[in-house]
């Protein structure tokens, strides 16, 4: 592949407007000369996440997270460089100019990829010379245009045509058996895993084939067969359809996740691009975490029927923990018998979409419907009882936010009691402590004074923790008291319960006897106005950064420079640097 020329990076990145960029997929709100939004990189109530059109930055003084526009997309949108470069650019609508030469980074499987594509441009051939197939893919409505876009092919008949057509020396036939094309049958003989089936590759966000499923034209069964499992292909990573719904759309203003191939082929033809699908599993988290960083609304489609029911649940389950402010989930359930394909067909594109609008149950709707189901809600006191102990885990799993709120609102109306009365309960039970975990010596009176006073205040304002991420060598820090602050913070930054709570938690722990003496301490008086507190709070981290980084200098320089690991070396240079730049 070809380099990009620098001047176009630098071109693309001085005409993007940061502000644009991120806003189309993090809702910011002006403050002053920025812009502010809840952080994307991690759980948090206030916002503390900016992005400055003046600096053409962005950064979140919670967890640190900072860059550019392309920094930001290939962290929000998990692209390499090339991908944010070219996502950008289609944003502006430019195209990307290649300049000659190779480029040295190839990808770790780059002979895999060539095999597949090989395989995918042969599949192909064989359709346009296949009568049977055609005749198949022109009786469920497939155009010759729609079947082109998502590369529909036909595997023959035949044990070895892979091989054969492929052309392949051994190296080769070991590679496409890595690629999961062949199947091992007894005595280690190697067959065509796909014969006789209509091809639909599984392409990754960039549109390079990375497994197939292949379907019977006929009856028989397996109905599909899909690619295992490979170094290219893990099934509940990847969306069949995204690829073609993200070249179409650019970035959709919502996607309709739906259960097979065939459904996200037909709904496209009808002019539904946003149609993606599962591989023929339950809807995973990671895939779920996909689809939110390729849209802002995603709505799951099911059959209506009870096995349709247990899929859609599975899903909420999967999508509940990533619900932050400005995403939106909904479950639209088809007449049964149906599915999106056989519906889009009868009824048309407009009818689909008027559906989408009229009959999808909001993910709390959908949440509370189900679980009244399973708590068997006839409104007795009992029945509501059941109801909250079923729903408030699910609910408290749910990113801190105004939707988190407003689903806990619901939920109190729903049981007839105040949010307050709701909310003690959800403090879990403490683990039963390891017998393998020794206690260690409450802290010295006297001594490390200042992390004293920093976990007194975390322990009282938990939300402080998300202000600042620690820093990972805290973690083994000289200063006393220090690992220990670092666990809390990171504890408390993605649920910041309350102190009891979080003595709770750390009961079993090492710590549990120094936390439960600082616990009894008063937090600090001036620590009562929350902008003094952050100030403070913000002002002792600085200061317990720079103790940790003096004690660790120290414990560096009085080792032989010979003895020290490359990284301790790194980190001897960067102290160093950072003692010299503060003098
Ligand atoms: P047709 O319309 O009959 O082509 O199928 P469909 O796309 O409506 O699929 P169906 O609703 O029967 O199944 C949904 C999805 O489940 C399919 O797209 C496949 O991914 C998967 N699936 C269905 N049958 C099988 C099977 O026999 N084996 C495997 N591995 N997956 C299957
Ligand atoms: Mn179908």
């Amino acid at each position: 592949m070809s380099r990009i020329p620098q001047s176009f990076i630098d071109d693309l990145v001085a005409r993007a407007d940061i502000v644009e960029v991120i806003g189309s997929r993090v809702p910011l709100k002006k403050k002053g000369r920025e812009y502010a939004a809840c952080c994307p990189f991690h759980h948090e109530k206030s916002p503390s996440f900016f992005v400055s059109p003046d600096k053409q930055f962005y950064h979140c003084f919670g967890c640190g997270a900072h860059g550019t526009v392309l920094g930001f997309l290939m962290a929000f949108e998990r692209l390499d460089f090339v991908e944010a470069v070219e996502t950008l650019a289609g944003q502006l609508g430019l195209t990307v100019p290649r300049e000659g030469g190779e480029t040295p980074q190839a990808h770790p499987h780059a002979p895999l990829l060539a095999i597949l594509e090989d395989c995918a441009r042969f599949y192909q051939a064989e359709l346009k010379r296949t009568p049977r197939a055609i005749d198949y893919l022109k009786r469920r409505g497939v155009s010759g245009e729609t079947a082109a876009t998502f590369g529909l092919g036909y595997a023959p008949p035949g044990f070895d045509t892979l091989e054969r057509a492929l052309r392949l020396d051994r190296q080769g036939i070991d590679r496409l058996k890595q690629a999961g094309m062949l199947s091992e049958g007894e005595h280690g003989r190697l067959y065509d895993r796909f014969r006789e089936r209509v091809m639909f590759p599984i392409r990754d966000r960039r549109g390079r084939v990375i497994a197939f499923g292949g379907r019977v034209l006929g009856d028989e069964k397996p109905k599909y067969l899909n690619s295992p499992e490979t170094p290219l292909f893990h099934k509940g990573h990847e969306l069949y359809g995204l690829f073609e719904a993200r070249k179409a759309l650019g970035r959709p203003d919502r996607l309709l996740v739906v259960e097979g191939y065939m459904d996200v082929v037909m709904l496209a033809q009808h002019g539904l691009r946003e149609a993606i699908a599962t591989l023929g599993t339950a809807v995973t988290r990671e895939q779920v975490d996909l689809m939110f960083r390729h849209t802002a609304q995603v709505v799951f489609c099911f059959d209506g029927d009870e096995a349709g029911r247990r899929a859609a649940w599975r899903a909420l389950e999967a999508t509940l923990p990533q619900l932050r402010d400005g995403l939106d989930a909904r479950f639209l359930f088809l007449p049964e018998g149906e599915d999106p394909d056989s519906l889009v067909r009868q009824e048309g594109a407009e009818a689909f979409r008027a559906r989408i609008g009229h009959e999808a149950l909001g993910f709390d709707a959908f949440l509370l419907e189900e679980l009244a189901r399973q708590a068997e809600d006839d409104g007795t006191p009992a029945a509501r009882a059941r109801l909250k102990t079923l729903a408030l885990p699910l609910i408290q799993g749910m990113p801190a936010g105004v939707l988190k709120d407003l689903v806990l609102d619901k939920l109190a109306a729903r049981v007839g009691v105040s949010i307050d009365r709701l909310l003690p309960s959800k403090e879990r039970l403490a683990p039963r402590p390891q017998a393998h975990e020794r206690p260690v010596r409450p802290a010295e009176p006297g001594r490390a004074t200042a992390l004293r006073k920093a976990i007194v205040l975390l322990l009282h304002y938990p939300e402080l923790a998300a202000r600042r991420a620690p820093d990972p060598a805290w973690a083994q820090s000289p200063v006393p008291g220090l690992p220990l602050l670092a666990l809390l913070i990171d504890h408390l930054r993605s649920r910041p319960t309350p102190m009891g709570v979080t003595l709770e938690h750390f009961r079993a722990s090492p710590h549990a006897r120094v936390l439960e003496a600082i616990s009894r301490l008063p937090p600090p008086r001036e620590s009562e106005d929350i902008e003094v507190r952050e100030r403070m709070w913000l002002d002792m981290l600085e200061h317990i950064a720079a103790t940790h980084n003096r004690a660790r200098l120290r414990q560096l320089t009085e080792r032989p420079f010979a003895e020290l690991q490359p990284l301790e070396r790194q980190e001897l240079l960067r102290l160093t640097t950072l003692q010299s730049s503060r003098e």
